[in-house]
């Protein structure tokens, strides 16, 4: 089985990543920082000899970067079963006083980044009649709340961009996933005076789609909203 994790480095991404390496999967991994991705990759050689892992520096709001990521991991792994579309920023901010470029920099990280992967990967999957894309959108993507900004812009329209796929590639035979989180400790919320159950492990997420992953291909979930067990912040 061969997954690709945008950002998988930290956060929820690095936990997807981990979940898929427990149930033995090659990883194609990607994140701006080239130390952290040797350091993760690593570590996960260091586990296994017989999975193997590619990293590959690489900024998911660069059309150009994406297209050299898709090509080289297409070398790599000639097949491709999983998308995990995680890459993403989050810039707290309202509209009208946030700094100029914010709603560029977050909808070309958060939303060309899905759009231009899923189009340079979906094609191995439709030939294979087989693959599963998750969308890590938010629940910014459903709720707009004070200081979500051009963030919750971008989620909103990521959750658009997972709705024409999982229909435009429902005969195709390949599975389409919304995965919409809730406050999640990662760097995101570094600095936040907060106990830490208060928001939820990254691990559970990277759980729930590995849940919805090994359903048979008869079925497919198609949203997955989960949230603190005390609610939102
Ligand atoms: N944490 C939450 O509460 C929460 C809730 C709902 C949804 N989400 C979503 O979950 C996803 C992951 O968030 P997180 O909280 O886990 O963030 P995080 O801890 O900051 O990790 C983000 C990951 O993406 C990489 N990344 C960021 N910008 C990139 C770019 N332009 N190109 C390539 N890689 C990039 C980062 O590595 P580098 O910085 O080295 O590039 C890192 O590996 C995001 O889409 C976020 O919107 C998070």
């Amino acid at each position: 089985m061969n997954v690709i994790v945008t950002g998988g480095t930290k956060g929820i991404g690095r936990a997807i990543a981990e979940a898929f390496f427990q149930i033995g999967a090659n990883l194609a991994i990607c994140s701006r920082n080239q130390a952290d991705l040797e350091a993760l990759k690593k570590d996960f050689d260091q586990r296994r000899e017989d999975q193997s892992v590619f990293i590959m520096q690489c900024d998911m709001s660069s059309k150009s970067d994406i297209i050299s990521f898709a090509k080289e991991v297409l070398n790599q792994f000639s097949d491709i079963d999983v998308l995990i579309n995680n890459a993403g920023v989050f810039i707290p901010g309202a509209i009208c006083d946030e700094e100029e470029g914010a709603l560029d920099l977050m909808i070309n990280t958060n939303l060309y980044s899905a759009y231009h992967l899923s189009r340079a990967i979906v094609p191995n999957m439709k030939t294979r009649r087989t693959g599963h894309i998750f969308n890590i959108c938010s629940i910014a993507s459903k709720i707009a709340y004070p200081n979500g900004g051009s963030y919750s812009i971008s989620k909103f329209a990521l959750l658009g961009l997972n709705n024409v796929l999982r229909e435009e590639l429902k005969p195709h035979g390949v599975k389409v996933t919304a995965v919409l989180p809730g406050a999640t400790w990662s760097n995101s919320w570094a600095g936040v005076e907060l106990p830490r159950d208060r928001l939820m492990e990254a691990a559970d997420i990277a759980d729930s789609i590995i849940c919805a992953y090994q359903m048979k291909p008869s079925a497919v979930v198609e949203e997955i909203i989960i949230r603190p067990q005390l609610g939102d912040l």
